[in-house]
C-alpha cells in the first residue's frame, strides 16, 4: 500500500471499456482516475498547432519536454487535466489529434518523458490509470493489474452501435479492418508493445456487460486486499 492507496493498472485493446471500468472502479473506492491516452493526445494536440512535425523525433521530443502537466480530481473520481494550465477538454479527441497521437506515440524518447510524468501522478497510489503500457513500463511494480481484451469482430460491433447512437453512419467491415490494423501496430511497434503484464489479470470482455467488467475487477481488488 503506498501512501493513498493502492495503484491500480488497466491496460489493454481499444474499445475494450477500459476507461469506463477504470472511472467506476475508482469512484467505488474513493480514488482518482486517469487516462493515460489522454497524455499522449495532448502531445499530439502541441505537435499539430505548433505544426510539429509528427516523425521529426527531436521537435516531438522538445514539445514532450515542455509540456506541464496539472490535475483536479473530480466528483466522479476522473483526474481533469490541464496542460500549461489550459483545460483542452474534447479538443484532445478531434479525428485528426487522435491520429498525430498514434504517430507521436511512437517516439520512443518522447514515451519515456511522458512516462515520468505519469509516474509524478501516480506514484502515492490511491489512484487507477488506464492505457496501453501502465503495468508493464509506467509501473511494473502497481499492486494490481488488469488486461481488458476483447474479439476484434466485438469491439467493431461495439464502435459501430456507439456511432449509431450518436446519429452517424458505420460501416461494420471498415471499422474491423481499422481495428485489426491497429491492433497489429500496437501489438508490434518497437517501444511498448501492447502485451499484457506477466501478473496481469486478464479478463476477456466480449460476452460480458460492463457492470460484470466492474464487479469482477472489483471482486479482484477486495480479494487482494483481504
Ligand atoms: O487510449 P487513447 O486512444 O486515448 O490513446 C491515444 C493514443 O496514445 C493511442 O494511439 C495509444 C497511445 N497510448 C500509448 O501509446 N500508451 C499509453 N499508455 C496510452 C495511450
Amino acid at each position: 500500500m503506498r501512501t493513498n492507496g493502492y495503484l491500480i493498472a488497466i491496460d489493454g485493446t481499444a474499445g475494450t471499456g477500459k476507461s469506463s471500468v477504470g472511472c467506476a472502479v475508482a469512484a467505488h473506492l474513493g480514488y482518482g482516475f486517469l487516462s493515460t491516452g489522454e497524455m499522449y493526445r495532448a502531445l499530439a494536440y502541441k505537435v499539430f498547432a505548433k505544426k510539429i512535425n509528427p516523425e521529426d523525433h527531436d521537435a516531438v521530443l522538445e514539445a514532450a519536454r515542455q509540456l506541464r502537466f496539472t490535475f483536479m480530481r473530480q466528483p466522479d473520481a476522473k483526474l481533469k487535466m490541464f496542460v500549461d494550465g489550459e483545460y483542452l477538454g474534447d479538443k484532445l479527441h478531434l479525428e485528426e489529434v487522435g491520429a498525430v497521437a498514434s504517430r507521436v506515440s511512437t517516439n520512443g524518447e518522447a514515451r519515456r518523458v511522458l512516462t515520468d510524468k505519469m509516474r509524478d501522478v501516480g506514484e502515492d497510489g490511491g489512484i487507477v490509470m488506464e492505457g496501453r503500457d501502465v503495468g508493464t513500463v509506467v509501473f511494473p511494480d502497481a499492486e494490481i493489474k488488469f488486461y481488458l481484451d476483447a474479439s476484434a469482430e466485438e469491439r467493431a460491433k461495439r464502435r459501430v452501435n456507439q456511432l449509431k447512437d450518436a446519429g452517424q453512419k458505420a460501416d461494420y467491415n471498415q471499422i474491423l479492418k481499422m481495428i485489426q490494423e491497429r491492433d497489429y501496430r500496437d501489438s508490434h511497434r518497437a517501444v511498448s508493445p501492447l502485451k499484457p503484464a506477466e501478473d496481469a489479470v486478464v479478463i476477456d470482455t466480449s460476452s460480458l456487460t460492463m457492470q460484470q467488467v466492474i464487479d469482477t475487477v472489483l471482486e479482484k481488488i477486495k480479494h487482494y486486499a483481504s
